[in-house]
């Protein structure tokens, strides 16, 4: 009886955790990386020169700014990918604390599902366009490591 009900608990807790829109898990959102983003964006997130941005470092910095955390979540690779709004937030917040762990601020709240959901429609049409003005925006703030053309 006593083991019956350890077991059922043990379920219990396994189910809460997953419930809670698996914001923390990493095993999960390296998997939506591997299957979503890598193909383009690489391995370590470094980017294909002259084609695709790295996403190491840079994001740290854009998700500093309200414009540039709206910008992370519309890119079009990002807002039209397959993932979930629970799933999205957890691989770019998976993205952020293992290649941006020192350009994030350090006040970085972990994007929500619910934030998700509310921004990342429609995604961005001039990519560019948007990226420019926050790339001007840290250099102005004497960050000069986001390139302008990747
Ligand atoms: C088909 C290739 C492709 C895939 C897949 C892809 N991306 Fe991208 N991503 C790009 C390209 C190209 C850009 C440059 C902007 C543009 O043209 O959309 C970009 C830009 C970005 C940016 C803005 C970075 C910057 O410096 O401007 C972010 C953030 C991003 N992608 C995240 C993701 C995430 C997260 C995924 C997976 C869910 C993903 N991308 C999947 C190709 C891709």
């Amino acid at each position: 009886m006593k083991r019956a009900a350890v077991v059922l608990l043990a379920a219990c807790v396994a189910n809460a955790a997953f419930a809670e829109g698996d914001a923390n898990d990493a095993a999960r959102a390296r998997q939506g990386w591997v299957l979503n983003c890598m193909g383009c964006h690489t391995a370590d997130g470094s980017g294909i020169p002259g084609k695709v941005p790295a996403l190491r470092n840079s994001l740290g910095h854009f998700v500093g700014m309200p414009e540039g955390r709206e910008f992370v979540m519309r890119v079009p690779g990002a807002a039209n990918s397959a993932l979930s709004d629970a799933d999205l937030a957890n691989v770019l917040n998976w993205v952020l604390a293992t290649m941006n762990a020192t350009t994030r601020p350090a006040g970085f709240r972990p994007y929500t599902a619910e934030e998700i959901a509310a921004h990342r429609r429609p995604a961005l049409t001039d990519v560019a366009r948007a990226r420019a003005g926050l790339v001007h925006r840290l250099q102005a703030d004497g960050i000069t490591s986001v390139p302008e053309h990747y």
